[in-house]
């Protein structure tokens, strides 16, 4: 057996059980990049205050960035007993360039170590979840651009309550977006601090530049405490956060849209590419894409609370708990990408069925309350319009038809105040245009919405 990198006050080797159980290579692995691009920054530091020759540097270096290539090229060999991604890359860069491999771990601890590699990636994760959270907000708005005027119900309680312009509900979708990656914008910044150079958690002695290797790796400043910077783990429970928010509008997007595609709503078809089949019902086709989106929230819920618990009883500094913080943030990003992804395919491949839309629209009294607003712009109050429409729906309720069939003596009959202009506030066509406020549903306000995120988005 290879004698550990630590192993100087040992004499006995550890069991294969403990061996096996206290391995993190078999994922950290995916940090390589971000270790490699720490461990060239340092030696440069190491170089530069003297505590390393410029030759070490270089031999460092190269031999770095063979094993990268190595790496990328599938012949690097990972190795269990050399325990994590820090160790398998450093003990792998002694057996290539020998000794000036020894100091490479001069004022470093694998304990700031990790929390740069682990700070870099997610970094570069928030970078690609924004970048597929403004592709998927592209989609939304070029689906809205394709269905303009088209309106649909809108519910509260899941219940008729008044008509919506579809494109002002899909931008809805979009605003929700925005501030989720504003979120990890907000993350990003406190993400961006380097705890390079803290060591195990004290420092070091030697004369090191932090500022230095800090500015290399393209972070805004060394972390200020380093007890802080080896044992927070706040940036990633941020991630997380911000994700399972986003998760949890994805959720709610293809909830609507899985129950839009029913035969009982029916007002969505999503086309063949964005649908799968059933084993034994030869008719199905079914909407697995966003049911995978409602379903795959759950697991980056979870992995929210799996980090959660895991920070919430540790003393200070570094302990090893924090090794279990890697696969639930991999997990989260991965599953809110495939998200995200699969989202914007499946925007890009529905259709409205305008008929189906237009048929359902009459029935549910969608226009009542543009009823109350029409009395009270005839000056009554509106506690007192609202018993009078309420009485009107009764009223259609028992002979089931709609307010624009009532004629102008049944309304008098209800209050003299009616006249014949009522009937330009009845029916969805009429209600619609009748909304002004900023950020209503009017075809007015939601252009003017549309034409906001078409810039925003640098749509053309
Ligand atoms: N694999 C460890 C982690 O992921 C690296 C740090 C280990 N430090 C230590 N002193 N055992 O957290």
């Amino acid at each position: 057996k290879e004698v550990k990198l630590w192993g100087g006050r040992f004499e006995e080797s550890v069991t294969d059980a403990v061996e096996k159980f206290t391995e993190s290579i078999s994922f950290d692995k995916a940090l390589y990049k971000q270790d490699i691009m720490g461990s060239k920054a340092h030696a440069s530091m190491l170089a530069k205050q003297g505590l390393m020759s410029d030759s070490d540097r270089d031999t460092i270096i190269k031999g770095l960035e063979e094993i990268e290539r190595q790496i990328e090229a599938g012949q690097f060999v990972w190795r269990t007993d050399r325990e994590d991604v820090h160790m398998n890359i450093e003990a792998a860069l002694t057996d290539l360039v020998g000794e000036p491999a020894k100091k490479l771990h001069t004022a470093r601890s694998r304990n700031d170590q990790v929390a740069t590699d682990f700070r870099l990636w997610c970094r570069d994760a928030i970078d690609g979840i924004i970048s597929r959270i403004k592709n998927l907000q592209i989609a939304m708005v070029e689906l809205a651009l394709q269905n303009e005027g088209l309106i649909v119900p809108g519910y509260t309680h899941l219940q008729r309550a008044q008509p919506v312009l579809l494109q002002h509900l899909l931008l809805a979708y979009v605003e929700q977006l925005e501030r989720d990656a504003g979120r990890l914008l907000d993350c990003r910044a406190r993400v961006n601090f380097c705890p390079l150079g803290a060591c195990a958690l004290a420092g070091t002695g030697l004369p090191i530049d932090r500022f230095m290797t800090s500015d290399a790796l393209g972070f805004t400043a060394p972390m200020r405490n380093s007890i802080d910077a080896v044992s927070d783990r706040d940036f990633v429970l941020e991630l997380l956060s911000a994700n399972s928010i986003t998760a949890v509008h994805l959720s709610r997007l293809g909830e609507e849209w899985v129950l839009w595609a029913s035969e009982e709503f029916g007002f969505l078809t999503p086309s063949d590419k964005v649908s799968t089949g059933s084993s034994i019902m030869p008719q199905k086709k079914n909407p697995d894409p966003m049911e995978l989106v409602r379903g795959k929230s759950a697991r980056v819920i979870g992995d929210l609370v799996s980090l959660l618990v895991l920070c919430k009883g540790l003393p200070h500094a570094y302990n090893r708990d924090l090794q279990e913080d890697k696969e639930p943030v991999f997990d989260s990003v991965k599953a809110i990408v495939g998200m995200l992804e699969v989202s914007a395919e499946f925007v890009q491949n529905i259709s409205f069925n305008r008929e189906r839309i237009q048929k359902a629209l009459p029935a549910g009294h969608l226009d009542a309350t543009t009823l109350a607003d029409y009395l009270v712009k005839k000056g009554i109050p509106f506690r007192t319009s609202h018993d009078i429409v309420g009485r009107s729906v009764a009223s259609c309720v028992s002979r089931n038809c709609e307010l624009q069939d009532l004629s102008l003596d049944e309304l008098n009959s209800l209050n003299p105040i009616f006249d014949k202009d009522v009937y330009e506030y009845l029916g969805v066509e009429n209600s619609i245009k009748k909304f002004r406020s900023y950020g209503s549903t009017g075809s007015e306000c939601v252009a003017g919405q549309l034409d906001y995120w078409i810039d925003k988005l640098s749509i053309s």
